[in-house]
């Protein structure tokens, strides 16, 4: 099931706060639309928020292709602006724009920019899968024969061009005889893994085990997890990972346990400007998603709510992190500039 699908002029985003209930698409045909898809989450996940922000300004260049080049030029920088302010913790967003703002500095007719605006966003949106491909096939020789693997938020299909990045891993290494189980947290508060993982995986027909969010240190305590595997939304040059809220909290009991803790993530979830993970910033989103499930309030309307979207697990709980380039092991400062220079 694509999550993103584009023809000329048109965006199709599967609207993934319907799932698993209904399968449904929304159309955008203006990057208004992709940024208010981003910002409600209908398109989630580090690699497709790029992927989408990336046709957004598409879609907003087609808009405005009749216009002279400083009015055009103009015209970007402002949905550029728009599309950046969505989220703010997925660096993919920002690395899939900035890759379109650099064509945009060519010294071509408004026409041909818009061409090749075009086809740079089919470019990430087909790199991002090849990617993922990679990822899966270093990332199994990971996971043992006969393994039970605890996955957090979603970061298969659904979050990515396709295949997934964690979910990729764990489908590669399925496909290889490799997985025996895969315990899927339901990562509260928008229940990405109970929604849309536990979804993913049961339609692959990977064996699931949906968990709450409080029982990981029971079943580690039991040896019942041999290791936890998820995706990342930026990783800071020293190797320090933010991902969904919940990500530290499985590292350290991961790290208190002796289970290998291992994230897989894409060359451009990686922020080389930031020598820390203190230094991303962390989006914080409205109240009412921890005061509800879904429609139905589970708390009184007024209660005092703090809802950070991520956290950051510092590279020392790190066990490696698997890349379309190879995996990386410590020392991580070093051994991501090599890497990626
Ligand atoms: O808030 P979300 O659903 O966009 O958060 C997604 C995650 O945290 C994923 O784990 C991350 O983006 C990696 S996706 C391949």
């Amino acid at each position: 099931m694509d999550s993103i699908k584009y023809e000329r002029g048109k965006l199709l985003l599967l609207d993934q706060t319907q799932l698993p209930i209904r399968i449904d698409y929304i159309e955008c045909n203006d990057y208004i639309c992709v940024a208010d898809a981003i910002r409600t989450m209908k398109v989630r996940g580090a690699p497709a928020i790029g992927v989408a922000a990336a046709y957004g300004l598409v879609l907003a260049a087609l808009e405005y292709q009749h216009l002279n080049k400083n009015d055009f030029l103009r015209k970007m920088e402002e949905a550029i602006m728009v599309l950046k302010q969505t989220r703010p913790t997925a660096v993919n967003l920002f690395w899939a724009l900035d890759r379109l703002a650099k064509v945009l500095q060519k010294d071509l007719p408004v026409e041909n920019l818009v061409d090749q605006m075009e086809k740079e966003a089919i470019s990430i949106q087909e790199e991002d899968l090849a990617m993922n491909i990679k990822m899966g096939e270093y990332g199994k020789e990971l996971i043992p024969y006969g393994a039970t693997v605890l996955t957090h938020c979603n970061a298969g299909a659904l979050a990515t061009a396709g295949y997934g990045t964690a979910l990729g891993v764990i489908r590669a290494a399925f496909k290889d005889g490799r997985i025996k189980m895969v315990f899927v947290d339901e990562t509260r508060p928008l229940l990405q893994g109970a929604r849309l993982t536990a979804f993913e995986l049961m339609e692959e027909k990977v064996p699931v085990t949906l968990i709450t969010d409080n029982m990981a240190a029971f079943f580690m305590q039991q040896d019942k997890i041999h290791c936890v595997l998820v995706g990342a939304d930026r990783i800071a040059a020293n190797g320090d990972v933010a991902n969904k809220i919940g990500t530290y909290g499985l590292a350290v009991l991961a790290r208190f346990h002796k289970i290998p803790f291992y994230v897989a993530a894409p060359q451009s979830t990686f922020d080389l400007s930031l020598n820390t993970g203190k230094d991303i910033p962390i989006e914080q989103r409205n109240p009412d998603e921890v005061r509800k499930i879904g429609q139905i309030w589970t708390a009184p309307k007024e209660v005092n709510v703090v809802n950070p979207a991520f956290d950051v697990t510092p590279h020392e709980l790190v066990t490696a992190i698997i890349t379309d380039k190879g995996i990386i092991k410590p020392d991580y400062s070093q051994n991501i500039k090599r890497l990626f220079s």
